[in-house]
Parts: C-alpha cells; sequence; structure tokens
C-alpha cells in the first residue's frame, strides 16, 4: 500500500460504444469528462450526447434550481427529508432502507435528476466527526447493508446512485487534503468492506471518490484505489465521478480512473494537452469519456420517461412514509417503566425544550433539504395526548445564549407536571460538514436545566436530537427513560409522539457504541492529527471491536436498544451451507415475544475466532435480522453466514484467508448482550502456505505438508537434528523450545554447525515438491 504505481495494472476494458468514441473529437472526449458547471454533466449536441444533472442527497433531494450559487449550498426546491443515515441505519431494516431510496428516486425522475448523490457510508471512526449523520455505522457490515439497500432502491427506479465517498474519509477536518495514513489490514477489514459489498453486489451507477489523500497519495489521482482495488479486483462497471472539488491533477486523476470531474476545473484543457504531448494515452481518455455514455444509457430511460412533478398526494405519501420508517429508526435507551405514556390518563405532561417546536431533524452541508412538511413533537404530542394536558416551555434558546427566565418557567411546567419530557439536543452549528466536534457532551446550558427538571419531577423522559453519539453518563442516572430519536427527518415530531405514547413501540438499535467519555473513544489520541496525516492509529479497533476486546466499560454497547417488549431466544444452531461455497454457514435461532405487545427485534450475530495467527477483535457483526412479533409468536431466524465472515485480510498473502480452526457464533440482541452460542469448526480454506526458509519452524510444525516434510528430514538426520528437533520435542525445556520454535528456518545456519545452509535448501526443495504433489 505504500508505494503505489504510477498506473493502473488492471488492463483497459473494451468500449462500450466505440462507434461514438470514434467520431468524437479529442477537445469533445476531454468535455466529457470534466463536467459542464456546478450539477451538470457536459453534452456534445452535434454527436446527440446530452447533459444532464446530477444533484444531492443521501437522505432527500436538494436539487438547486434559480437558488443556485457558487458553492452550491443556497436553497433548494422543496422535497421529503427522510431520516438522515445515522436514524435509518439505526433501523436495521433493509426493505425501508429501499423504500426510502425508491422514494428519493422518484422525487428525482420528477426533477430530472440522472444521478442522486448518495448514499454516504463512511465508517463512524469517532464520534466526533461533523458528518457522522450521513453515515450509517462504526461496522463496515451494517454499514455494507444500508448502502446496499439504498442504492438497489434509488436504482430500482432507474435513477443513477453515487456511492461516497471513497474511502478513508472520516473526518471533516482538513478533509480536502488530509492524508489517512492507514495500514493495509485495516483499510480491508474496516474502511473497505462496505463499499466493497455495495459495488459487488449492486453495481452502483457512480462512485464518488473522497477529498482526503489514503497514506499520502489524493483518492481522486490512486490508481490502485480508482482501478485496480475497484475495477480490477471488485468488477465495479459504473463511472467514478469525483467529490466536488477533489480534483487537484486532472490529468493523474483520469490516468488513475477518474472518469468525471465535478464541477469544472479547467480540466478540459489541461487534459487536451497531455494527450497531445504524450503524457496521456489518448485510449485511457477513450474509456473515461465512454463510461460517461455508459452512464447516460443508464440513467435515459428514467429521464426520458419525463414523470411530471409530484402531486400533493405523492408528497403525502412520502411523508408517511418518512414517518414510518422514523418509527423503526429511534432506540430507546433506558425506560424505568415511565414509557409509554397513557395517551387517555389524566396526568399532567410537562413538555420541554426547544427542539420540541422547532424540532432539529437533519444535519447541515451538501445533504440539507429544504424540507416538504415538518412535523414537531409538541403539536403532535398535544394532538394524541389532549390540548389541555400539555403545558410547554422551550427552556433553552437554541443559539446557546443562556437565558435563566426560560430555564425557570421550564422547572415550574416541570413541577406541576405528572411527567416531563425534555427535548434535549446538539444545536445544528454543533455539528456539519466541514468541521468536527470537539466535544461529546450536550450544551451546559441545557444539562443545567435537565439537573434542575430531575430535582423537581422524578419522571423525567429525555428525547434526544443529535446526528452522532453524546456522552450520557453524567445525567442519565435522575431520568425515568431516555430516547435517542437521533435526527428523524420531516415527520420524525409525529413518529416520536407515537413512540412517547405506545402507538408504535421503538425498535432502532444502536449502530454505534455511545461511551461513557470521549476519552474511552479508540481514536482519542489520533483524532483529527495534524499537519496533514491522521494516523488511524487504532488499526482494526474501531467501535465496539475496541470496548469488547479491550474490556473498556461504555454507556450503551454496539447494537443495544430497548422496546416495550422483551425476547427470548432459543438455542441457536449453525448448519453448514455447501451451496455457497466452503466455510459458509446457516445460523439458525427462534426468538419468542414473551410480552404483552407487539415489538420488533433485531437478532445479531457475531463471530469469534477461537484462535488466530494474527491479532483479531474479539468478534465481530457478520450477520442480522430483524423480526417484528405479535405478543406470545415466535420466528425462526435464519442468519447466512459466508466464509468471508470467518476471514481476515493476510498481511502475508495479501488475501482473505479463513483459518482451519474453532469459530464462536454469537447470536444475541447486543454485542454485550449474548444469548446462545453455538461453536463451529473450519477447514480453513486450503491456502498454500508458501513455506520458506523464511518460514519459522513453528510455522512449518503447524502446516501439515511442512511437518511432514521435517519430520521425515529429522528422521533421516538422527542426532544431527539437534536444534531442531528440539522444538518438536515434548521432552525438551519448554522455553528453548518455544524459542527454537520462533526461529527463521533458515536462521538457524548461523546457530548450530549441525544444519546447512544446503539442507535448508533442501527441505524447502522438499516442501515444494511435496505441495505441488497435493
Ligand atoms: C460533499 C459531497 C456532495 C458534494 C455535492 C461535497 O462537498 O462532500 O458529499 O455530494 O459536495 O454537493
Amino acid at each position: 500500500m505504500t508505494s503505489l504505481p504510477a498506473r493502473p495494472t488492471t488492463p483497459l476494458p473494451p468500449l462500450a460504444h466505440p462507434d461514438v468514441i470514434g467520431r468524437l473529437t479529442l477537445e469533445q472526449k476531454a468535455s466529457l469528462v470534466s463536467g459542464a458547471d456546478f450539477w451538470h454533466t457536459q453534452g456534445v449536441p452535434d454527436a446527440g450526447i446530452p447533459s444532464v444533472m446530477v444533484t444531492d442527497g443521501p437522505h432527500g433531494l436538494r436539487k438547486q434550481g434559480e437558488q443556485s450559487d457558487a458553492v452550491g449550498l443556497g436553497g433548494s426546491n422543496p422535497a421529503t427529508c427522510f431520516p438522515p443515515a445515522v436514524a435509518l441505519a439505526s433501523s436495521w431494516d433493509p426493505d425501508a432502507v429501499r423504500r426510502v431510496g425508491a422514494a428519493i428516486a422518484d422525487e428525482a425522475r420528477a426533477e430530472q435528476i440522472a444521478v442522486v448523490l448518495g448514499p454516504g457510508i463512511n465508517i463512524k471512526r469517532s464520534p466526533l466527526c461533523g458528518r457522522n449523520f450521513e453515515y450509517a455505522s462504526e461496522d463496515p457490515f451494517v454499514a455494507g447493508v444500508f448502502g446496499a439497500a439504498m442504492v438497489e432502491g434509488i436504482q430500482s427506479r432507474g435513477v443513477g446512485s453515487s456511492l461516497k465517498h471513497f474511502a478513508a474519509n472520516n473526518q471533516e477536518t482538513d478533509r480536502l487534503r488530509v492524508s489517512a495514513d492507514v495500514d493495509e489490514r485495516t483499510l480491508r477489514e474496516i474502511y473497505l468492506p462496505a463499499f466493497e459489498h455495495v459495488v459487488t453486489t449492486q453495481q452502483p451507477t457512480t462512485v464518488m471518490c473522497s477529498y482526503n489523500k489514503i497514506n499520502g497519495t489524493y483518492s481522486s489521482q490512486n490508481p490502485w484505489l480508482l482501478t485496480d482495488l475497484l475495477r480490477g479486483e471488485w468488477g465495479f462497471e459504473g463511472l467514478v465521478v469525483s467529490d466536488w472539488g477533489a480534483v487537484s491533477d486532472p490529468v493523474a486523476a483520469v490516468a488513475a480512473g477518474l472518469d468525471l470531474e465535478m464541477p469544472p476545473s479547467g480540466g478540459q484543457a489541461v487534459i487536451v494537452d497531455a494527450v497531445r504531448d504524450g503524457r496521456l494515452d489518448e485510449a485511457v481518455l477513450d474509456v473515461a469519456a465512454d463510461r460517461l455514455l455508459t452512464l447516460l444509457d443508464r440513467t435515459g430511460d428514467a429521464l426520458a420517461a419525463q414523470d411530471p412533478a409530484l402531486d400533493d398526494e405523492a408528497y403525502a405519501r412520502h411523508h408517511d412514509l418518512a414517518r414510518e420508517v422514523a418509527l423503526g429508526s429511534a432506540v430507546l435507551l433506558e425506560n424505568d417503566g415511565t414509557l409509554p405514556l397513557d395517551p387517555s390518563g389524566a396526568g399532567r405532561i410537562g413538555v420541554v425544550g426547544a427542539f420540541a417546536s422547532e424540532p432539529r431533524y437533519q444535519g447541515a452541508g451538501s445533504s440539507q433539504v429544504v424540507p416538504t412538511r415538518l412535523d414537531d413533537a409538541l403539536t403532535a404530542i398535544r394532538a394524541v395526548a389532549g390540548e389541555d394536558r400539555v403545558d410547554f416551555a422551550p427552556g433553552f434558546r437554541l443559539d446557546g445564549t443562556v437565558d435563566e427566565a426560560l430555564a425557570d418557567e421550564a422547572v415550574a411546567v416541570a413541577r406541576d407536571a405528572d411527567a416531563v419530557v425534555a427535548f434535549l439536543g446538539l444545536p445544528g452549528v454543533a455539528e456539519s460538514e466541514g468541521y468536527d466536534r470537539t466535544t461529546m457532551s450536550l450544551p451546559d446550558d441545557q444539562l443545567a436545566l435537565l439537573e434542575k427538571l430531575v430535582g423537581v419531577n422524578d419522571k423525567v423522559v429525555v428525547v434526544l436530537s443529535n446526528g452522532s453519539a453524546v456522552t450520557v453518563t453524567e445525567w442519565r442516572d435522575g431520568t425515568a427513560a431516555i430516547l435517542e430519536g437521533w435526527l428523524l427527518g420531516q415527520a420524525g415530531g409525529s413518529a416520536t409522539a407515537d413512540l412517547l405514547f405506545g402507538v408504535a413501540s421503538p425498535s432502532g438499535r444502536l449502530t454505534e457504541t455511545i461511551p461513557h467519555h470521549l476519552e474511552d473513544t479508540p481514536s482519542y489520541l489520533n483524532f483529527p492529527g495534524g499537519d496533514g496525516h491522521v494516523l488511524y492509529g487504532e488499526g482494526l479497533h474501531v467501535g465496539y471491536r475496541y470496548y469488547d476486546t479491550l474490556h473498556v466499560p461504555v454507556a450503551y454497547p454496539f447494537g443495544y436498544g430497548l422496546t416495550y417488549t422483551t425476547f427470548e431466544y432459543g438455542e441457536p444452531s449453525a448448519t453448514p451451507a455447501a451451496d455457497r461455497g466452503p466455510n459458509s454457514w446457516d445460523v439458525h435461532v427462534t426468538v419468542t415475544n414473551t410480552g404483552d405487545r407487539a415489538g420488533s427485534e433485531v437478532v445479531q450475530v457475531y463471530v469469534h475466532d477461537v484462535a488466530a495467527r494474527v491479532p483479531r477483535p474479539a468478534h465481530e457483526l457478520r450477520g442480522f435480522r430483524k423480526v417484528s412479533l405479535e405478543p406470545g409468536a415466535s420466528a425462526d431466524v435464519l442468519v447466512p453466514l459466508d466464509a468471508r465472515a470467518f476471514a481476515f485480510w493476510s498481511l502475508r498473502d495479501h488475501r482473505w484467508e479463513v483459518e482451519a480452526g474453532e469459530f464462536v457464533i454469537e447470536v444475541g440482541a447486543s454485542s454485550h448482550d449474548v444469548r446462545g452460542r453455538v461453536t463451529v469448526t473450519s477447514d480453513g480454506d486450503g491456502a498454500a502456505r508458501h513455506l520458506d526458509a523464511t518460514s519459522t519452524i513453528g510455522e512449518w510444525l503447524t502446516d501439515p505438508v511442512g511437518a511432514q516434510v521435517l519430520g521425515a528430514a529429522l528422521a533421516a538426520a538422527g542426532e544431527a537434528g539437534g536444534m531442531l528437533a528440539v522444538a518438536s520435542d515434548p521432552g525438551a525445556d519448554a522455553g528453548w523450545a518455544e524459542m527454537v520454535r520462533q526461529m527463521p528456518i533458515g536462521k538457524v545456519v548461523s546457530f548450530t554447525d549441525a544444519v546447512t545452509r544446503d539442507q535448508v535448501d533442501q527441505l524447502v526443495a522438499a516442501y515444494e515438491a511435496a505441495s505441488a504433489a497435493r
């Protein structure tokens, strides 16, 4: 990974439109890969090639029309604001995500948009990342499932998607140039698998390269990333578009595999010159221009359909969908029984907190949607519980200005109430694209208010609005319940009311751990780096992989979430699923709703490698399924695991490997709440061991062929085997034997006269012959 080839090693594919490309001039081809303006690709009218529009974004359409401005962040046409990824992914419900994707695509069709710029699936490396609200999880499996469902939904309507930001874009600080310094195995196991999953299962229309560098090379001009990995290994057939302004050197970008620079930066002329003076092979440009034509093919039908503008009824349906998915996304963190509140009771309800009337329902930056409607929780609570039962006081100002009078008024409301619902959270300015947070705490004025509220009322229910984890440890004890609402989109207010009153049961689960303290987070010592570099020093140990491996206590673990009912798990079992290939298993478990309300459970499957030759996290999520059950009902849940569930990325062989040995499959309700285990044994994936003179004696002895060859040589050598024999001699001194086992076999010649270099060469030759004969 450290030394990148100047050019991709993957051969160029054949052109899909050789005739069209053959008719275009060099200038026209260069124009196709250079973009026309902020939101449009370049057309070539003479050749019948149209210009098309692309637009954000991941949780709703942000089509700029009249409102367009230089940086593209001005207003936009109203569109349904669905729950951003932080919430939607917490639903653990791929079907819900697919339906949202299809609805966004329908709005895109009506606006004549060819490509929706989403989903974003970068890993939440630190809770501080200002853009976490746009991303799905700290876990690559969850992020991959989420991304695949969103792409499938969008593309099911013939609209293009853009999988972003490829890759290792995990912070906003210095995002336009920082180098993410990350080792090969961590890239492969944490930062790339979600992209790999979406690319290999969905063929997204486009992949958007990230702004940052990876190990010193800009993603926009990284031949390994954009071509050898993405196309060569994963088989990507779509178009690579730059993030907006991510290209530094247009020629290096096209040479590396970038197909479209957005918005244009004068690259067209530079590319023409480079082809003329031989710095850029015209065949490479032809392939990039050809991919733009393929993009037009793939999105052409949707545009040609000329869908009419959506009517009020269609937008109402989308609002209902936004509400339905919001219901499944909020995560109930605590409940002493106060929730659900009684909708028809007589007790007074004090609603406190500015977010109740001015909801925070999405994050800021390029994903920001102008909603078609906006539900606020206060109105919705009044509608469910009755106008007369509800008193409201904002309690604090959203701009952070301390206002004691507001706080006093809220305390008075709380004192008179039978139960209080306090709407707390992060103000909009706290988290946004473009910069990171520096703290995980709620604002001081809100915490001061909460302390007073719990002082006068012992039934304070906190509803949180935030786009990434906030710390709760310092204040949660005094509360009766906590509902983590994340950012729930334009219908979040009414969905929240339904959850509070039990019209629906919460069923979201955490896709990111909530730690006790910022200092507990795995990237704490390295985030966000400095001097142009951020070291991914925690390696594989991101999120629960870190907390669970090091037994670091957390406030709420990954996968956690309560509801208004309870579930019991039967004994899990695992059956081989050879039809899906070696090392594939079907995990079965029966789950029963043992409470008296309908509810949903997210059955999670983690894999623990019992003995690995490399360090591995304590366990890793490899599958899940959400099931909805009526009271007393049971479901047989099947979670398939394929070989990748057991594999790690080998630095020795630069490939995925499944080792022979035992794996424990854990089935449970969170990364801490394992309800059952089943052990399976793998024969490994038969990877050739490549033993040579640099392999240790221990490696020779654990390899079946190596052990046989070495054993035969020792038997022939008799006494002369001395030092080598010690390693496998049960009677030998244990410390001495272990030291010998750790010695590369070729080094033995330096330590004893009994073994010669020739003998080692003969051993290696015998091993190679025996391996080849198998
Ligand atoms: C963001 C992308 C977005 C693009 C266009 C960039 O600043 O990083 O996510 O799609 O702008 O708005």
